[in-house]
C-alpha cells in the first residue's frame, strides 16, 4: 500500500517548517508587510505530518488555519529577527529545515515608539530601511552534513537563473523555484521548478499547491535517505 509506505518515509524525522510573512514593525500600530499567505507553507506541514514528521512550523502572518496534530508545534512570530531566532533554537535537531516563509527583506531604520501622528513629519513621510538577516542563507552556511536546508525563490523575471544564483549563494541543498509574475498570492494553484546541486531541474508542472507541497515533501525524503549510512 503506497499510503502507509509515504506515511511511513518521515516518521522519526524532525522538520521545521516557516511559513507566512514577516513583517517590519514602523510603530506600535502599523508594520510593512507582504501579501504572503502562508497556503504553501501549512500545506508543507501537512504533507509532511502526512509522511510521519515531526514538525515544528513556524508562522508570520498567515490567512489559513492551522492544522493540528499531536506531531506538530508551532511558533508564532512577527519580524524576521524573531523568525530567525526561532529557527535557530529549533535547528540544532532537526533533520531538514524548509523556508517557506515570505521574509521581509527590510525594515526601518528607526522604530518609533509611538504612533506616528499624521503632520509629525511634514505632509511627506520619509522611512529609511534597512536589509535584514538572511535566514536562509544563516543557516545554510551553518547546517550539519546530515541535515537538509530547503528554499524557495520567488520571481518575476529570469527565474531559473536567479533561483540558481540563491542555491549557490545561500548553501541550499534544494530551491523552489516560484514565478510570481502572475498572481499566485493567495491562489490554490501554483507551478515550480526544483533546483537541487548536481541534479537535472525537476518541474512541476500547474497542480494544486497540496500536490507540490507532497512532492517537495518527497523529495526531501529522497534526500534524506540518500544521506542515511
Ligand atoms: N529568505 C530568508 N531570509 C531573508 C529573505 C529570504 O530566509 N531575509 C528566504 C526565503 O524564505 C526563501 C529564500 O530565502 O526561502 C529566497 O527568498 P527570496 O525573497 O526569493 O530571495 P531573497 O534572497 O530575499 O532575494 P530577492 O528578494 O532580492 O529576490
Ligand atoms: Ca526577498
Amino acid at each position: 500500500d503506497s499510503s502507509l509506505k509515504a506515511k511511513e518515509r518521515l516518521s522519526g524525522k524532525k522538520l521545521v517548517i516557516t511559513a507566512g510573512g514577516t513583517v517590519s514593525p514602523l510603530d506600535p500600530v502599523r508594520y510593512l508587510g507582504n501579501r504572503s499567505s502562508g497556503k504553501m507553507g501549512i500545506a508543507l506541514t501537512k504533507a509532511a505530518l502526512n509522511a510521519g514528521a515531526d514538525v515544528t512550523l513556524i508562522s508570520g502572518h498567515i490567512s489559513v488555519p492551522l492544522p493540528k496534530s499531536p506531531n506538530l508545534t508551532n511558533i508564532r512570530v512577527e519580524t524576521t529577527e524573531e523568525m530567525l531566532e526561532a529557527v535557530k533554537k529549533e535547528f540544532l535537531n532537526t533533520d531538514a529545515l524548509i523556508m517557506a516563509a515570505a521574509v521581509a527583506d527590510y525594515e526601518p531604520v528607526n522604530y518609533i515608539d509611538h504612533k506616528i501622528k499624521k503632520r509629525e513629519q511634514g505632509n511627506e513621510l520619509k522611512i529609511f530601511l534597512k536589509e535584514t538577516p538572511d535566514i536562509l542563507k544563516t543557516m545554510g552556511n551553518i547546517k550539519q552534513e546530515n541535515q537538509v536546508v530547503v528554499g524557495f525563490a520567488a520571481e518575476t523575471n529570469d527565474l531559473l537563473k536567479n533561483a540558481a544564483k540563491k542555491l549557490e549563494e545561500k548553501n541550499a541543498d534544494m530551491i523552489v523555484a516560484n514565478d510570481v509574475s502572475h498572481g499566485v498570492f493567495g491562489s490554490n494553484e501554483d507551478q515550480v521548478t526544483v533546483l537541487r546541486k548536481g541534479k537535472e531541474a525537476k518541474s512541476i508542472k500547474e497542480t494544486t499547491k497540496v500536490e507540490i507541497a507532497k512532492q517537495i515533501i518527497n523529495l526531501v525524503a529522497d534526500k534524506l535517505e540518500s544521506r542515511k549510512v
